[in-house]
């Protein structure tokens, strides 16, 4: 048979042991590690608790990047995992030489090891990058390109597999483009844009206690969710995918018949493959999420977000699952579109935009662009924009009562949303908002995913 029923698949077993390892590092080193970070100067004030004045500064500092232990030991488990990921083929290798007097007669899968180590060099450059911007504060234009350049490991091992660059029409737009559209280099392109993406959306939507961690936690569980819908389960646990609707099934049959097409074995490789480095990935951040949840004992900084984000880039690119990938970050891409009036300069952007705290009532408030009014008034395509997304309930003005001119917005946040939205909330609230509404992004993707997608392909 081409392809092993789940129980004998012993690489899996080995990434979930190196992933309780992992989880167990975290819990272990995170507060340990703490006062080396402090001594560092690595090292940040909570901008959303209020402190005793007669306690001193030093006291009060919490300790930041220690997303730089998460990545260690993230990347660490992964280096430690690659003998037991290729065991297979080593025995092949080994029995092969054995019993053919010294000639290989099974081919050593170079292609996955290349996958692998390029894999391992994305997101060691991942963690270089936010390390370096966690010490350095590096510029936005000149952080935007170094995930893209991260990326070309990826993408020339995804060309040297010949990879795929058609995408599937849906059926209403075929009679435009037929059934199939290479994209070419577009799909490089776009490939390359998701690890930029990926790496700064998440950072973006940070400021709170547990933010960072608990966004990434959330989309790694849902890749895992995902991935496990490929494997080869053994036939009792078959039957609830078969209500996943017409088009999973289209696609399920090929790995579940029993003469199995090549085409499906490298499907369920494909998403071993993203198991091995989300396991370890939904570990460290849960153990580090133990320490950063509220009250914070330690900020991730922007290195977990980075490293986490590539984590995602990488599987969504290696293991060919992009687009379902990107519809497990609906709150983030929210959050982009929501920030780009700020991040393009057209609306004034503070170096923080984290909620405003009251010490009183121990509450959030939404935060304002400018600290009293904006420095000069608006130009005519910031007003338009302002008046659209005010008119959405996604930001409040104030305007000048004579004129009507804006003299004010709230930040541009999809935290500044919610307080809107729902009224002020404490801290814990909030971060409890954000999870529910990553989970409900999740469900939502899978519905896309496996329901509607049905509807307009015809799988
Ligand atoms: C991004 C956001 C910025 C937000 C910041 C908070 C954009 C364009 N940038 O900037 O608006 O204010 O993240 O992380 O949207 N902090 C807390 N509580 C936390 C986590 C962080 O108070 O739970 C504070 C600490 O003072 C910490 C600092 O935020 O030192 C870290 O900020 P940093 O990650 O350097 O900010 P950016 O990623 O550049
Ligand atoms: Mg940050």
């Amino acid at each position: 048979p081409l392809l092993e029923p789940l129980p004998s698949i012993p690489a899996l077993y080995s990434s979930i042991g190196f992933s309780l390892f992992a989880f167990l590092a975290t819990i272990y080193l995170v507060p340990a590690l703490g006062p080396t970070f402090i001594k560092a100067r690595l090292s940040g004030r909570d901008l959303l608790k209020v402190y005793d004045s007669k306690i001193p500064r030093e006291e009060t500092l919490i300790p930041e990047s220690l997303g730089l232990v998460c990545a260690s030991i993230y990347i660490l488990s992964l280096i430690l995992f690659i003998p037991f990921a290729f065991t297979k083929p080593i025995l092949e290798q080994v029995n092969g030489n054995k019993s053919h007097q010294g000639i290989t007669v099974v081919e050593f899968p170079h292609y996955q090891l290349s996958v692998y180590l390029s894999s391992l060099l994305s997101l060691l450059v991942a963690t270089i990058l936010g390390f370096l911007d966690d010490v350095f504060d590096i510029r936005w234009r000149h952080k935007i390109p170094i995930p893209i350049i991260a990326s070309i490991p990826l993408l020339m091992v995804y060309y040297a597999e010949h990879g795929n660059t058609n995408v599937v029409v849906p059926i209403p737009l075929r009679f435009i483009f037929g059934t199939l559209i290479n994209l070419g280099p577009l799909y490089y392109i776009y490939m390359s844009l998701l690890s930029t993406f990926s790496t700064n959306s998440i950072n973006i939507l940070a400021g709170i206690n547990g933010s960072e961690t608990s966004q990434a936690l959330i989309i790694a569980i849902s890749v895992i969710l995902n991935d496990l819908l490929y494997l080869p389960w053994p036939v009792g646990f078959r039957i609830p995918l078969h209500l996943l609707g017409n088009h999973t099934e289209v696609e399920f049959g090929g790995v579940w018949s029993a003469g199995m097409a090549h085409g499906s074995r490298e499907l369920v490789e494909r998403h071993l493959f993203s198991l091995y480095f989300m396991l370890p990935l939904v570990a460290v951040c849960l153990g580090f999420l133990y320490h950063n949840w509220y009250p914070a004992r330690a900020f991730p900084g922007d290195t977990l977000c980075y490293v986490t984000g590539m984590a995602f880039a990488v599987v969504g690119i290696q293991a060919h699952f992009s687009k379902t990938l990107l519809l497990f970050f609906i709150p983030q891409i929210f959050n982009f579109l929501l920030s780009c009036p700020q991040l393009f300069g057209l609306v004034p952007c503070p170096r923080h935009r984290v909620p405003r705290f009251d010490g009183d009532t121990n509450l959030l408030y939404p935060s304002t662009a400018s600290e009293v009014e904006f420095p000069k008034p608006p130009t005519k395509l910031t007003t338009i924009v302002l008046n659209v997304l005010a008119l959405l309930g996604l930001t409040k003005l104030t305007k000048d009562p004579s004129t009507g001119v804006i003299t004010n917005a709230t930040n541009l946040t999809i935290l500044n949303v919610f307080l809107l939205r729902l009224g002020p909330m404490n801290e814990r609230h909030l971060v409890q908002v954000l999870i529910c509404s990553q989970v409900a992004g999740s469900m939502l993707a899978f519905f896309i995913r496996y329901g509607l997608a049905g509807l307009v392909y015809d799988g």
